[in-house]
């Protein structure tokens, strides 16, 4: 799903941070570009065939948006796992007024040229509805594919002559292409998912051509048509995917992969000033990854978000513990209050690194999210002397926020914690580790910091198992390694 998760509603607002306003100039920007031309569009495809002015094509523009904000709006409110915000929105548009094109471009120019003298209708199988629907299941997810599959079917269906056929086979063939894209994570495996939907197409434009016009003509180049549609569906989306990630600052797992490598500068960079988070946030990759995968979320999102969720620390280093390898502890000579500043700042700091190297809103999301609104509890305990009102100094001492809204969010939070806690113990059994992450994940649960985003009680069960047993095969490494730092319970880690 988009990192625009927010709770189970329809957010037509873009995230929360100091960008909005850009971010909606910028979306507003796209939205009345993009409305002007497919008005124009519609326009001269109007004037093509005599059919209506240009009033007409404004008010078709407008009637086709209507329906499609009906049709995502309804399902952003009552479907569980489809959270759309403005940003999905306008691309779903997009994506289905395109389609909309491209099949009346495909039948009329192609009907009318007849370059192969077969039945114009069969050109209808060429329509690239499996590529697109592989484009949103990709960048969104699953149910937002399905919804887009229906919606942009029965518009392409409209525009290559409304038959039954046309509207069967964009479905049929749709469905199939979202289906066969799960976890794409390299250009290859694009390219096998339509190479994969290809068949399914192939068997669809056969039996639909001969159950609606009988075995003719148009069975063989149907066939071919179809299985054309789906092999071309991984290099179309794979030329769509960039354009997309650039435009809406979506970041598919192939730009994660990509984002995955120690080569990328920010990575580097943590490596060269900042060792010690470099080395805590490849572990807590790993951690993250296994977690993801023990219940099911995104194991690559996970990885690469929990390579980068410290990226902030990389100004001042030395103030956070695992960078300070024994050596004297900077926050010593700092009141609770100005350590307070410090740490929290990596948060922020972090979030606009992320966005100022093009990370894509998922890994920024999750960035923002790491630390929810838990409590910086060794600064709380230094401050507690000098203060009264406890409930006061309490919030005082809490990370902004927001929770974790996604169940990537809440797993990169979940490792985090965890890895700081157990490199603070000194040889840790196998049984110590696992009371230690228990202990992370019931006091994140108690906090309410897991309020917001979708684990159930099992997947806790399911990623606290996984993260304490790789978690203690680490620990048990690091015995040959003597001299790691010393983490503070509460600072961040
Ligand atoms: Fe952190
Ligand atoms: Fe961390």
């Amino acid at each position: 799903m988009s990192a625009s998760k927010d709770g189970g509603r329809v957010n037509l607002l873009p995230g929360n941070d100091g960008h909005r306003g850009l971010r909606k100039a910028r979306l507003l920007g796209l939205t009345v570009g993009s409305a002007a031309i497919f008005a124009v569009l519609f326009y001269i495809w109007g004037r093509w065939g005599e059919v209506f002015p240009f009033l007409g094509a404004v008010a078709l523009t407008l009637a086709v948006s209507l329906f499609l904000k009906e049709w995502f709006g309804f399902a952003g409110r009552e479907v569980r796992k489809v959270h759309l915000a403005l940003r999905d929105f306008l691309f779903l548009c997009s994506l289905a007024f395109l389609l909309f094109f491209a099949a009346k471009g495909v039948i009329e120019i192609l009907g009318e040229a007849q370059p192969l003298a077969v039945p114009s209708r069969v050109y209808a199988y060429l329509v690239p509805l499996p590529a697109f629907a592989m484009v949103v299941r990709i960048l969104i997810n699953a149910e937002t594919s399905i919804l887009f599959t229906v919606a942009a079917s029965v518009l392409s269906a409209a525009a290559v002559g409304g038959n039954w056929p046309e509207l069967l086979f964009l479905l049929l063939s749709g469905t199939a292409g979202a289906s066969r894209s799960r976890r794409v994570t390299d250009r290859q495996r694009m390219l096998w998912a339509g190479v994969q939907t290809a068949p399914v197409c192939a068997l669809a434009a056969v039996a639909l051509e001969f159950a609606f016009h009988g075995g003719g003509e148009g069975l063989l180049p149907a066939a071919l048509f179809g299985a054309l549609n789906g092999l071309l569906a991984g290099p179309i989306a794979l030329a769509v995917l960039p354009v997309a990630e650039y435009a809406f600052g979506y970041a598919s797992d192939i730009r994660l992969m990509e984002l995955g490598s120690t080569s990328h500068p920010l990575l580097s960079r943590l490596m060269i000033h900042a060792p010690g988070t470099f080395h805590h946030s490849m572990v807590v990759g790993t951690l993250a990854e296994a977690g993801a995968i023990a219940i099911g979320a995104n194991p690559v999102l996970c990885r690469v978000a929990a390579l980068y969720h410290d990226i902030g620390k990389i100004g001042k280093p030395q103030y956070f513990s695992e960078n300070q390898a024994g050596e004297e502890n900077l926050h010593d000579a700092l009141s609770p209050g100005l350590s307070r500043t410090v740490i929290l700042s990596h948060v922020k700091e972090g979030a606009r690194l992320a966005r100022e190297h093009g990370l894509g809103d998922r890994v920024v999301e999750i960035i923002e999210q790491h630390h929810g609104t838990s409590l910086l509890y060794y600064f709380l305990d230094k401050a507690k002397p000098m203060i009264d009102d406890r409930k006061a100094s309490e919030e005082m001492f809490r990370y902004p926020g927001p929770r974790p809204r996604t169940r990537e969010a809440a797993i990169v939070m979940l490792a985090d914690a965890a890895e700081a806690t157990v490199r603070s113990l000194r040889n840790p059994s196998a049984r110590e580790v696992g009371e230690s992450v228990a202990r992370i994940v019931n006091r994140a649960y108690l906090d309410g910091q897991l309020d917001e985003c979708e684990l159930t009680l099992r997947d806790l069960h399911v990623l606290d198992g996984a993260i304490s047993r790789v978690l203690a095969t680490l620990a048990h490494r690091r015995v040959d390694y003597p001299g790691s730092g010393i983490v503070r319970s509460g600072e961040a880690p």
